[in-house]
């Protein structure tokens, strides 16, 4: 062991030793790293991450063997069946946002999840075969490798592929929602995959995924076309055709990731720099951001009735914007200059009382000429040479589709329910939206997924993101005034209770004892209406503080999700 080496295991040994608990009741911090840091919802994916950092390899290397990771030990919303977006800024100041989102399969119509009346067929958008779009993730991967990666493919794969051969142990959160989704996994697949399970699936339980480890062994060794041509390939097209589902081989081998130009937003003298459609997320935290700028939150207070008050208002003003202008602009002219535009944005906010509900029926979207479900997932990275990045991914619901592709041991995604699957029709998060988001054969489904990177004066300042669905938007713009507004450590930004409303249904969702009686009574006579609930989003975040540490943000009180730096 050599000098250098002491330290820094001491650190990790330090960070391991410590309960999410021990940590969030004790510390006034999160895990504190000299060099980097790496924040995702499993303590072993995070454990993979660190080891490809020692090995030499940079945050982008680290992100790919932990998205990988994630499909094993996390797979209600870890995926290589799924979708997401990556947004990147390396240590020179260049910024790159990839898209890997799932696509419309070349077959999908308008109307697919209408009956012969123009009625949405119940859950047809939701579970089995026909909820899924051709997923991106291994190909977002293997671009992101070709652009970026250092180390060999195969070093980067090869750690999932022996967390599934060799097993894991459950945490209390998957066995919870492995037993919450068994009447699906029972309806959906026509055999019997290793999710199913008379008994409940307890805490502790180990896990074994041979069918996995093969596919990710394909992976391993022939890069994206270990998924999307060949043996998986075939495995997911007869899956699909036994199952009534529309992806062939021909939509597998179509499917390529986009770089797309990231959009850049200012927030109190802090840049911040998002993902373009089809993410709405980039747009909507942009436009919130914009009208937040002239509120002093602090002098308002934190999670006041004032300060929930504003957020509402210009929340119900953006999604009512998302729901109608916003799709994948590859196909819809999403008029994203116009939404970004401070002097539209002026006048959109410019409704706004003070002291007044304005109600949702009577807010229109703007005059310029849709919540998913809440098991997506977000994890950040930030290496020794300060290279960041963010990615949220997903398979959209809990277990995605619920189909376990036979013999190939994962999991395909619903995301076509982030479609509007007709005008004005909410989707599984009560969303709503219109022609922009229509289905249309190889569109992307509009998604809230917002990783977010954050500069000071030129410098990395903030990298977050959150699953939640609609919330996802919410949580990071809620992170973002903990850390500016109210100069909270990371710690203490990510523990703060949340609110969340998004035009429609006109409510404010509220966690369990985040606000005073008082501040409840001052919304209701404002003409809130509220409902509570036990949480909302799961950050993964890290902040660089002022001496140029940084502080590791898993939402330790939300989830599994762990920190390690050094
Ligand atoms: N399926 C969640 C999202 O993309 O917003």
């Amino acid at each position: 062991m050599n000098i250098i080496k002491l330290p820094l295991l001491f650190v990790i040994f330090l960070v391991h030793c410590q309960s999410p608990n021990v940590i969030s009741s004790l510390a006034e911090t999160g895990p504190i790293g000299n060099e980097a840091m790496i924040s995702t919802t499993h303590p072993l994916a995070t454990e993979v991450g660190l080891g490809i950092l020692q090995k030499g390899g940079n945050a982008i290397d680290a992100a790919i063997a932990v998205q990988f990771s994630l499909s094993v030990v996390y797979p209600q919303a870890g995926n290589i069946g799924g979708g997401g977006f990556a947004v990147i800024r390396l240590d020179d100041g260049t910024v790159a946002t990839l898209d890997f989102r799932e696509k419309a399969p070349q077959s999908a119509t308008k109307d697919m999840y209408l009956d012969a009346d123009g009625n949405v067929i119940k859950e047809l958008s939701k579970i089995g075969h026909l909820a899924s779009g051709v997923p991106g993730s291994v190909a977002g991967m293997w671009e992101l490798h070709q652009k970026y990666g250092q180390l060999p493919w195969a070093d980067l794969v090869s750690p999932a592929v022996n967390l599934a051969a060799n097993g894991h142990q459950l945490t209390e959160f998957t066995a919870k929602s492995l037993n919450n989704k068994q009447r699906d996994f029972i309806k959906v697949n026509s055999y019997q995959p290793w999710v199913v399970k008379e008994e409940d699936w307890n805490k502790g339980d180990t896990i074994y995924q041979k069918d996995l480890a093969t596919t990710l062994s394909l992976i391993e060794n022939k890069g994206r076309d270990g998924f999307y041509k060949g043996i998986v390939a075939d495995l997911i097209a007869t899956e699909m055709q036994s199952g009534g589902g529309l992806i062939t081989q021909k939509d597998l081998i179509a499917y390529e990731p986009i770089w797309r130009a990231a959009l850049k937003g200012t927030y109190k003298g802090f840049t911040i720099h998002v993902m373009a459609p089809p993410s709405s997320g980039g747009i909507a935290l942009l436009q919130l951001l914009q009208g937040a700028e002239k509120y002093d939150f602090k002098k308002l207070g934190h999670n006041s009735a004032q300060m929930i008050h504003i957020k509402t208002e210009l929340e119900r003003r953006v999604y009512a914007d998302r729901a109608t202008f916003l799709g994948d602009a590859d196909f819809y002219p999403v008029p994203v200059d116009q939404l970004l535009d401070p002097n539209y944005n002026k006048e959109r906010f410019s409704s706004i009382l003070e002291k007044k509900a304005t109600l949702s029926t009577e807010i229109k979207e703007g005059t310029v000429n849709v919540i998913e479900s809440i098991e997506t997932t977000h994890f950040s990275i930030v290496d020794k040479a300060g290279n960041s990045i963010g990615i949220t991914t997903t398979l959209n619901g809990n277990f995605g589709s619920a189909v376990m592709v036979k013999d190939g041991g994962f999991f395909l995604n619903n995301e076509m329910d982030d479609f509007s699957v007709k005008p004005g029709t909410p989707n599984m998060f009560g969303l709503i939206g219109g022609k922009a988001n229509a289905i249309a054969p190889e569109k992307r489904m509009l998604s809230s997924m917002t990783p977010t990177i954050v500069e000071k004066d030129g410098k990395l300042f903030l990298v977050t993101g959150s699953p939640g669905g609609s919330t996802i938007i919410t949580t990071v713009f809620q992170n973002i005034i903990n850390v500016i507004d109210f100069e909270m450590t990371l710690h203490d930004a990510i523990n703060a209770k949340r609110a969340h409303s998004q035009w429609l249904p006109d409510v404010i969702l509220i966690e369990e004892n985040a606000i005073s009686e008082e501040a409840i009574t001052t919304l209701e006579q404002m003409g809130h209406q509220l409902k509570f609930m036990p949480e909302i989003g799961k950050i993964n975040a890290i902040l660089v503080r002022p001496d140029g540490t940084l502080e590791g943000g898993p939402d330790y009180l939300r989830s599994d999700s762990y920190a390690i730096g050094y």
